[in-house]
């Protein structure tokens, strides 16, 4: 039966991780297609919910496989998506979509999550890729 060695854990959960970075820059399409197009504060408020909700999942998943595989840089790597989440936080603030400063936030987004994905997340990865090929 699939998925119940390392083996098909690891994985799946690599694919997952790479479609679930391509899931987060989907979401920050559509809210920046939002914002251009001036589309409603509740569809706005609504797609940074969902941005909020699907990295708070996404961190969360990275962090579980971490500790299933021992990662030695966990609390760097959990540190990080802390910060960014309590970041994002604060700029959602009270989901005042109308006074959410657009800039900050893709400041936030393009600069801490892209260099977290490029840099963190790559190293992570390695280390998932070679627990796969030690099997
Ligand atoms: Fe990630
Ligand atoms: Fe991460």
């Amino acid at each position: 039966m699939k998925g119940n060695d390392k083996k098909d854990i690891l994985s799946t959960a690599l694919k997952s991780m790479n479609k679930e970075h391509d899931m987060i820059k989907e979401i920050l399409n559509k809210i920046n297609y939002a914002y251009n197009n001036k589309l409603n504060t509740t569809i706005k408020k609504k797609l940074i919910n969902e941005l909020y909700i699907f990295l708070d999942f996404h961190f969360t998943s990275e962090e579980n496989m971490l500790t299933m595989f021992d990662y030695p840089d966990y609390d760097k790597h959990k540190e990080e998506h802390d910060h960014m989440k309590y970041h994002l936080a604060e700029i959602i603030g009270t989901l005042d979509v109308e006074e959410i400063d657009f800039e900050e936030l893709k400041n936030f987004i393009y600069e801490s999550l892209h260099i977290h994905t490029q840099k963190s997340d790559a190293e992570l990865t390695k280390h998932l890729k070679t627990q796969y090929d030690s099997l």
